[in-house]
């Protein structure tokens, strides 16, 4: 965890709670902190307003407010006094408190569109920005604003969210992706190459390839691969996976719908197809009826 949310009139659209915890993590891992985390409280434009004016004295709505825990000495950032980061410890969650951020999130999808890019670029930003300030960022000199940007430019990129650092990923994106790790597909004993693209709710996307062994057993089919690389990364709920392979349609096997099953956020859709075939979409339910998961398990006859 690196955020803990407070969402109490549901303002947020789905995935973006995701969205801003991976922000503040790409900020924390650009700064080279790890075990800290932040309180982010979305709010309305009146709620920031009134905020804005009790603690800056400016009476104007804003996009994002950050209130920070640590007051770092000058010229000096959160990765300069770990000392400070220590006082900042919180036992209950076993990280370091560095403080509040205040997000209006209408004002986030109102400045997306008026600079032309995506609400949710523009939420990771904010967060993002307001992470660094949190850090011991901040922007009154031109030297302050430059390193601060600079650090913005770094967790963005790392977000691994927008292709040419702006537009999120597409469809045809994805499967782009699918079919290019078909490529990378260990297969000498079938030569049946599969290739996946497994997107996570936050919008996050792993590939995988088939893998196999002398020893058969031990094959590992591209989903599960896909999935092995997007848990260690800290994903956990899917939205989707394309299946790219040049063997005809390669529906997931069994063991592969019951793993995904495991990590499913909603109903999956799960595409099949191929560089040149057309790609057909079915969802998981539709390929797993009546699936065993999670929930079931937490079921026992105690009740
Ligand atoms: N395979 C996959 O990668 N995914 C599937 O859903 C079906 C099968 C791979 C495993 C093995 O390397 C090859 O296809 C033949 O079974």
């Amino acid at each position: 965890m690196t955020v803990q949310l407070t969402d109490e009139k549901g303002l947020l659209p789905d995935g973006a709670g995701a969205l801003i915890e991976n922000a503040a993590r790409a900020a924390l891992e650009a700064e080279g902190i790890f075990g800290a985390y932040a309180c982010v409280t979305v709010v309305n434009g009146e709620e920031i307003r009134a905020l804005n004016k009790s603690t800056r004295g400016v009476d104007a709505e804003t996009d994002v407010l950050s209130f920070p825990q640590i007051r770092y000495p000058a010229q000096k950032t959160a990765r300069d006094v770990p000392q400070m980061l220590k006082k900042a410890y919180d036992p209950d969650f076993g990280l370091a408190f560095l403080g509040d951020i205040v997000l209006n999130i209408a004002r986030a999808e109102k400045q997306a569109d008026e600079l032309g890019h995506s609400a949710a670029r523009e939420t990771a930003y904010l967060t993002a920005h307001a992470m660094f300030h949190l850090l011991g960022y901040d922007h009154m000199t031109d030297e302050d604003k430059r390193l601060m940007r600079a650090m913005e430019k770094r967790a963005m990129k790392a977000l691994g969210l927008f292709k040419n650092g702006d537009r999120l990923m597409t469809h045809e994106d994805y499967i782009r992706l699918a079919e290019q790790a078909l490529d990378r597909s260990y297969s000498p004993y079938s030569h049946f190459r599969v290739g996946a693209c497994l997107v996570s709710e936050s919008g996050k996307c792993f590939q995988g390839a088939n893998f196999e062994n002398a020893s058969f057993g031990a094959t590992i089919c591209a989903e599960r691969c896909a999935v092995s690389c997007a848990v260690v990364q800290g994903e956990r709920r899917f939205t989707k996976i394309y299946i790219a392979c040049d063997s005809g349609y390669a529906w997931p096997c069994g063991i592969c719908r019951q793993v995904l099953n495991e990590f499913k956020a909603g109903d999956m859709e799960i595409w099949a197809g191929s560089p040149v075939t057309e790609w057909k979409m079915l969802t998981l339910s539709q390929l797993l009826p009546e699936g065993f998961g999670p929930e079931d398990v937490s079921r026992t006859a105690e009740g």
